[in-house]
């Protein structure tokens, strides 16, 4: 996730550009840039570092120019750096864009643009775009249409707010998901990814769809399709949040802005991955010793990541919380051994410390983490992005169901790499999981109904969470999400475990949260609730039978979909029952008391 901002009016477009970046920061930290242009001719500024470190070294507020673009980066291709850093260029230095979202054919555009003779600067996928519309210019001689042909290549996300030195009245911005906003002015307009970023200067705003684009001069504006050119009729809507409503986009806190943002970064997740995917499945396929390490959330994706790989892959890889790690299986880590090693922020001691013990016994490391050049992608020999985006609430969401399905993928191309599943079945997963982030959309309309259980629930002073099989995992996710920020004592486990003690506990109201997708375990899984209901609990199911529904007390109805898949969109409302149970005992989601973003000590 990245942020962008541009500017066309009468003001000096650096001064405004850099005070929206200031307000889109939260978006990506890691590189900052700004161009503005003059006389035909492009101003660029941009480097790694924060947008106060960026402004006061390179002098970001001294940029000639009223009209112009800039962006925060959050890296996805190419390590932070001053060259990956936006604005990027073509060849001819006439044409300069920021870029947020995720090119999937780069690579295949890059060697196609290289063989027709550009050279590249950079080891960005947003490089290719500059060039994309350089070579269309030189058959069309029209901007406007050499810009729809070279974004019709593309295929990904992306938001682009382009600037081009022959046409010296105007700015390009173009949606394909990955959010962008016009922001309408009086002489002036603005466009950004999120409505912060200008909303000092106007509240009135046209939201673009995706593969729409907008040609912006300081007095007018127009929203085209881009596959036809064809204009699109955009209703200005008014805004009235408050600066600090807007820069969460409305929301509250950030935890629930990330959980609403699920759909949009899971898609991220399927896109950044659909390629490289292939190449890290072969080069792990034949290790028969596997050991997935993570913390905390990270440590739930990793469980499921067991199941993932044992039902898909026929792998039997050993969980194991990276702090225990160390500890009990250097003696059994060799060249033979492969190394999953899953962390969002790429920081954690525990997970960092059993990573290079692997690597110093000869392992292969494999990293599926968020942070992009994080200290975890160093030390490992491959990495996958969970693409997911800075997540600034304490408690992990979107980061946790990104991991999900890069791990889902993963699994996937190893049982097609080794053929230990049907290719049908594969396909149909991969159908599946590219459609999970419509159905997290339809979940999230749960909200409402959700605050309303939680009023009835948010006095209860001990919850439990069951599940058998692929959502285990998903019954312990949900109990941490309850205990780190609403302190309700909270415990997941199987549901085959309750018999054996804990039902000891279950008495008039208790909650008990059965996660019951339709699989292998359904059955089980209502004894199981028999068991509870029997001793008074209160059972709040999570699947989409009938039978389930009977047995309940709250039932949450859940989509129908294959066993494999349904770690991702149950865990959702299980964030949002955590999240309003958390608002409604008065603690403040985002902040979690003892408790770091990223625990940085062992
Ligand atoms: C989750 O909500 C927590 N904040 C925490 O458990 C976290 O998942 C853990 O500290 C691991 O972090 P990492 O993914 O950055 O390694």
């Amino acid at each position: 996730m990245c942020g962008i901002i541009g500017y066309i009016g009468e003001r000096r477009a650096c001064e405004v550009i850099v005070k929206g970046l200031k307000r889109l920061e939260y978006r990506g930290y890691d590189s900052v840039g700004v161009v503005t242009e003059e006389n035909g001719k492009l101003y660029i500024k941009k480097g790694v570092g924060s947008v106060d470190e960026v402004v006061e070294r390179l002098n970001l507020l001294d940029m000639p120019g009223n009209r112009g673009v800039g962006h925060t980066r959050w890296a996805t291709h190419g390590v932070p750096n001053d060259i990956n850093a936006h604005p990027q260029k073509d060849c001819t230095g006439k044409i300069a864009l920021v870029h947020n979202g995720i090119i999937e054919n780069f690579a295949e555009l890059k060697k196609e643009l290289v063989e027709k003779g550009h050279t590249f600067e950079s080891d960005t996928d947003t490089e290719v775009i500059a060039h994309l519309i350089e070579e269309e210019l030189k058959s069309s001689g029209n901007f406007e249409e050499a810009l729809r042909k070279a974004l019709l290549k593309l295929k990904g996300s992306f938001a682009l707010g382009i600037v081009y030195t022959g046409e010296p009245d105007r700015l390009y911005f173009v949606r394909n998901e990955s959010p962008l906003v016009l922001g309408i002015g009086d002489g002036e307009m603005f466009a950004a990814s999120d409505v912060p970023a200008f909303l000092e200067y106007t509240n009135k705003v046209v939201f673009l769809d995706d593969m729409e684009y907008a040609v912006v001069t300081k007095d007018s504006w127009v929203v085209k399709r881009l596959e036809t050119g064809e204009e699109v009729e955009k209703e200005v809507k008014t805004i009235d949040w408050t600066l600090e409503m807007a820069e969460k986009a409305g929301f509250p806190h950030f935890m629930l802005k990330e959980i609403f943002e699920q759909p949009r970064v899971l898609r991220d997740a399927i896109h950044g991955n659909a390629k490289v995917i292939r190449d890290v499945a072969r080069e792990i396929a034949n290790y028969s010793k596997i050991f997935i390490v993570a913390m905390g959330t990270s440590y739930h994706a990793a469980l499921t990541g067991k199941y993932l790989l044992q039902r898909l892959a026929k792998k039997v890889p050993i969980v194991e919380d990276a702090s225990e790690f160390r500890y009990e299986f250097e003696d059994l880590i060799d060249e033979n051994s492969l190394v999953i090693a899953i962390t969002q922020s790429g920081e954690t001691a525990d997970t960092l410390a059993a990573m290079k013990l692997a690597k110093r016994k000869g392992a292969k490391v494999l990293a599926i983490v968020n942070v992009v050049g994080s200290m975890a992608t160093r030390i490992a020999d491959l990495t996958l992005y969970t693409h997911a985006g800075p997540e600034i609430g304490v408690a992990a969401t979107k980061t946790y169901t990104t991991q999900l399905a890069v791990l889902t993928m993963l699994a996937i191309e190893l049982a097609r790499t080794l053929g230990t599943a049907e290719e049908e079945h594969l396909k149909e997963l991969e159908e599946g999981l590219r459609r999970v982030p419509d159905l997290v959309e339809g979940i999230l309309n749960l909200s409402e109904p959700l605050r309303e259980l939680a009023e009835e629930l948010k006095d209860k002073q001990n919850f439990f969470y069951i599940g058998r099989g692929i959502d285990l995992p998903t019954a312990l996710e949900g109990a941490l999400k309850l205990k780190e920020i609403s302190y309700i004592h909270a415990e997941g486990l199987s549901a085959g475990e309750l018999k054996h003690g804990p039902l000891a506990l279950i008495e008039d109201g208790v909650p008990v949260v059965a996660i019951a997708p339709n699989g292998r375990t359904f059955d089980k899984m209502l004894g199981n609730i028999e068991e509870a209901k029997a001793r008074g609990a209160h059972v709040i199911a999570l699947g989409s039978s009938e039978r389930l529904e009977e047995v309940s007390d709250t039932f949450i109805r859940m989509p129908d979909l294959d066993e494999i898949l349904t770690p991702i969109p149950y865990i959702v409302p299980l964030q949002l029952l955590a999240y309003h149970l958390a608002v409604l005992r008065g603690n403040d989601p985002d902040k979690p008391r003892n408790l770091a973003k990223s625990v940085t000590v062992e």
